[in-house]
């Protein structure tokens, strides 16, 4: 644990932002198959939601599944979606223990009823914990998000109830699933793909990128630890100059 040992309490990010890439990958690497993968990933997610918890990050936002993602085999769909009940069933304890709120982003609705109520019972029992909000982006896609606030405020406009004058960044984050947690300050994704898939476009205008080539079952705490030195490495500059920001 020396890595953590490095880490500044003062220079943390409040909110990291995980694109979780590379279970299927890592199964076929091991002759095995996909769902193999998905399983594997499941204690990846545990061990980064423990270590954000103990050095006191607030925020955790992990892409589970994009609005994409519906359009795998649906022998695939279905075993990502038994996985999601049986990995929530599995963690609630510890998540009470950790004093880990559940939230979600997406566009929930769509999941099998199965799904969406273990989903709220949880949401629901762990809502007055206090510690990290561990946010889970499932059937979530940015563009989805951007349209639904587009549309939304438009019909508040057609309504009266606001004027357009109003609408400035603020007021349109306050549209969005992520309304109340702020802005990720880091996006790590795994698996060496280097792309967004869809995830926070409005959100990570100035976040840091961070990319590995681990497979996401293959992350761990050192892995999400080396993250975030490698974010308090750099230098925030949000477009001003170098000796403005450090004074
Ligand atoms: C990420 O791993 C998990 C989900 C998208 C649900 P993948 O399933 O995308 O694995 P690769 O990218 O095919 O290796
Ligand atoms: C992004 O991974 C979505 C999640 C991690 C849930 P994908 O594997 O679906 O993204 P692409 O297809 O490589 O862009
Ligand atoms: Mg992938």
């Amino acid at each position: 644990m020396i890595l953590k040992e490095e880490i500044l309490r003062e220079k943390l990010p409040n909110h990291i932002a995980i694109i979780m890439d590379g279970n299927g990958r890592w199964a076929k690497q091991k002759g095995k198959d996909r769902i193999f993968g998905h399983k594997n990933g499941v204690a990846a997610v545990r061990e980064v939601t423990e270590s954000a918890a103990e050095i006191g990050i607030k925020y955790l936002t992990l892409y589970a599944f994009s609005t994409e993602n519906w359009n795998r085999p649906s022998k695939e769909v279905n075993a990502l979606m038994s996985l999601l009940v049986s990995s929530i069933s599995a963690e609630t304890k510890t998540l009470m223990k950790n004093k880990v709120r559940l939230l979600t982003i997406g566009d929930t609705s769509r999941l099998p009823v199965k799904v969406y109520k273990k989903l709220e019972d949880i949401i629901k029992k762990t809502s007055k914990n206090n510690g990290l909000s561990l946010v889970l982006a499932l059937s979530y896609s940015s563009r989805w998000e951007i349209l639904n606030a587009v549309k939304n405020i438009a019909s508040e406009v057609n309504r009266g109830k606001i004027d357009l004058n109003q609408v400035n960044e603020k007021f349109f984050s306050n549209f969005l699933c992520t309304k109340k947690i702020p802005d990720p300050e880091l996006l790590i994704r795994t698996s060496g793909e280097q792309r967004i898939s869809n995830f926070l476009l409005w959100q990570i205008a100035y976040s840091e990128l961070y990319f590995t080539n681990k497979l996401w079952p293959d992350f761990k705490k050192e892995d999400f630890y080396a993250a975030i030195l490698d974010f308090q490495s750099r230098e925030r500059r949000f477009g001003k100059i170098s000796e403005q920001v450090n004074f």
